[in-house]
């Protein structure tokens, strides 16, 4: 009589057990995620080299289909950077980050890329953070406008959005520049 009850609330207290260390998901507070003083947006402003050739290329042509060469938007052409981010549009300004990452050539029409990519900062309270960027560039418009899905380090919780616009094609150094307004709620 006394053995029943006993292995029946062992088996309770297993289950219980069980369940809080194998928990799928559970609600927790904005509080312990330190989220209540949260939401500070911030306005970021920088310039993107995009060494396409020369001596310090750092956009990469890894790969692109047979038809690319024939496509008005090279469509198929999938090409891996490490830019530099620098504060000032001159190639020698200083280095506040990398764009790290991919384009791809993704409309069949005109130049249109699909960007993926993640600014990794280097400088002051940004150094070590990050910001993922996911979005459409059509290349040829004066502004464009991507998404800003996420980050990590002080932009944890990111969203928000960046625009570009081309300051310069394909300079003596075989660079473009793109002038960046990036506006993130983190
Ligand atoms: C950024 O962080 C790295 C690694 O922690 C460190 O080596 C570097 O000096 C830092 N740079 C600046 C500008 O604080
Ligand atoms: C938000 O801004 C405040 C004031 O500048 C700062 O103390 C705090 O660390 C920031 N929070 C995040 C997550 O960056
Ligand atoms: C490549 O980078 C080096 C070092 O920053 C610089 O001295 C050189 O002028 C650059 N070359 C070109 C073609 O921009």
């Amino acid at each position: 009589m006394s053995i029943i009850p006993l292995s029946f609330f062992s088996v309770l207290l297993l289950s219980f057990f069980i369940s809080q260390t194998h928990a799928f998901s559970k609600p927790i507070s904005k509080e312990e995620m330190g989220l209540k003083q949260q939401q500070n947006l911030t306005h970021l402003h920088f310039y993107f080299h995009d060494y396409v050739q020369g001596a310090n290329q750092t956009a990469l042509r890894i790969a692109q289909a047979p038809t690319t060469d024939k496509s008005p938007g090279a469509f198929g052409a999938l090409v891996m950077i490490d830019d530099p981010l620098t504060e000032g549009p001159e190639h020698d300004s200083k280095i506040v980050g990398y764009a790290q990452g991919m384009y791809g050539f993704a409309d069949q029409k005109q130049a249109g890329l699909l960007m993926v990519m993640n600014y990794v900062f280097v400088e002051g309270e940004y150094n070590g953070s990050t910001l993922s960027v996911l979005g459409r560039n059509q290349v040829m418009n004066k502004v464009r406008e991507m998404a800003i899905v996420g980050g990590s380090g002080v932009f944890r919780f990111a969203s928000g959005y960046a625009q570009a616009k081309t300051i310069s094609m394909l300079d003596s150094s075989g660079a473009s520049v793109v002038e960046y307004d990036v506006y993130v709620q983190h």
